[in-house]
């Protein structure tokens, strides 16, 4: 039950109700070794640093011969730089405005008329497909059946973050299973785009590779790299923000009311307090101050605690449990605190990823007699460190059959 304040809206008030913490407290903590870092400016100063090295998911052990076979979160430096480079073009706000926005639109309706004439939906299926779509537009997969390339995109991306475990049984017996996956990928989805654009290139991410020479496995490893980190992840975002504006009358009213940067204000704050990214690592090649008494040495690693930082009251200012959309205008800050990380290895997809989550939310709550009919079930992805919402029940009026 929310309390509400003079203003009348519940959220604007400091009690704590994120609906993540206590999962992410039991589940989140630095990889071995590595020092936890909590407060903002430590954590933005370590991932700005040109001394820090990725060091999440297993980047310390993984060496690549070939940068251009190396999915962009694993590269640093120049080579990392150059690729990041090639690839903003088209995620850039222009982008979203002359050519995704389009697309979130359109998918949007197409599924929104879908539930309508149901009458229910799961919303996880809705923001998987809509992320599906706009990620796979943005990389040009658009010449295979939309709903079997979603549910091939579902099972080669849970093949290529599932956790193997001890046995080298295991290990061998995923690391077929992802081949297989992957192998089928490539023939049904990846092959099919690169040959129709090798007769007419598009403005899209697969054109781009084709123009700079990149082979096909190299074409598919950026594929599963931005299927992992922009399809996964926007999913559970749409679904934690939904459930706020489902919960809190004032807090929709005002989304639904506001331009598109009132909307946006509001979803980076929804985000601030529930990143979907819990922690990140860097190994730091120079001296670092400010984690316990003196400084540390060159070469240790460090886990950025971004839940911590993002509740920081040195950047965030009073009340931060509040979801207060003016804070950021107040504070001087952007609004993504560090929710997107920060430094060279920031989300170039952040902009995509809101914009996306704001075109389908406005939409829904639009949706006559929408109603979230059962609150999800919260669990934990050990491979993503992040929140999954799953069984999010929505309900609407049906519109009538034609
Ligand atoms: C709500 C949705 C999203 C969240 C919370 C999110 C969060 C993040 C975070 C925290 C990082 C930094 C990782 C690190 O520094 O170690 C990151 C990197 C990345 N994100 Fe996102 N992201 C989202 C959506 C997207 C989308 C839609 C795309 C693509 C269209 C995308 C593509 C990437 C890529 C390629 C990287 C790696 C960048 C690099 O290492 O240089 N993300 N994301």
């Amino acid at each position: 039950m929310t309390t509400h304040t003079a203003s009348g809206q519940p959220a604007l008030d400091n009690t704590d109700r994120r609906k993540s913490a206590a999962l992410a407290r039991r589940e989140t903590q630095p990889d071995e070794g590595a020092h936890w870092v909590r407060g903002a400016a430590l954590a933005r100063q370590i991932l700005r640093s040109k001394a820090s090295l990725q060091g999440g998911a297993g980047a310390d052990l993984v060496t690549f011969k070939n940068p251009e076979h190396a999915p962009v979160f694993f590269l640093d430096g120049e080579d990392h730089l150059e690729k990041r480079r090639k690839t903003n073009h088209f995620l850039s706000a222009k982008a979203i405005t002359d050519q995704h926005q389009a697309t979130m639109e359109n998918c949007t309706a197409r599924l929104l008329a879908q539930f309508q004439r149901d009458g229910s939906a799961k919303l996880e299926d809705l923001s998987f497909t809509l992320a599906i779509e706009v990620v796979g537009e943005i990389l040009g997969l658009t010449d295979s059946n939309e709903d079997a390339r979603a549910r091939r995109i579902q099972k080669v991306l849970k093949a290529s973050i599932a956790n193997a475990g001890d046995s080298a049984l295991s290990r061998f017996t995923l690391n077929l299973a992802r081949a297989y996956r992957v192998g089928i990928f490539f023939l049904a989805d990846v092959r099919p785009a690169i040959k129709a654009r090798k007769l007419k290139p598009r403005d899209d991410a697969i054109s781009f590779y084709l123009s700079e020479g990149y082979s096909n496995p190299a074409i598919v490893i950026e594929c599963l790299t931005y299927g992992t980190a922009g399809m996964l992840t926007t999913r559970e975002f749409i679904i934690m923000a939904a459930w706020y504006l489902f919960e809190d009358e004032a807090l929709r009213t005002r989304f639904l009311d506001a331009d598109s940067k009132g909307q946006l204000a509001i979803l980076m704050e929804i985000l601030r307090l529930e990143p979907v990214a819990a922690m990140i690592h860097r190994r730091v090649n120079e001296p670092v101050e400010g984690v316990g008494d003196g400084p540390l040495p060159p070469g240790e690693k460090y886990g950025i605690d971004i839940r911590a930082a993002n509740v920081d009251e040195s950047v965030t200012g009073a009340c931060p449990f509040a979801v207060d959309p003016e804070r950021a205008k107040r504070q001087q800050e952007t609004g993504r605190y560090l929710s997107f990380g920060d430094g060279p290895h920031t989300c170039p997809g952040w902009q995509v990823a809101l914009h996306e989550t704001r075109v389908f939310l406005a939409a829904l709550f639009r949706v006559p007699g929408v109603t979230l009919e059962r609150e999800p079930d919260m669990s934990w992805n050990a491979q993503l460190g992040s929140y999954e919402l799953r069984n999010a029940d929505i309900t609407c009026e049906r519109a009538a059959q034609a």
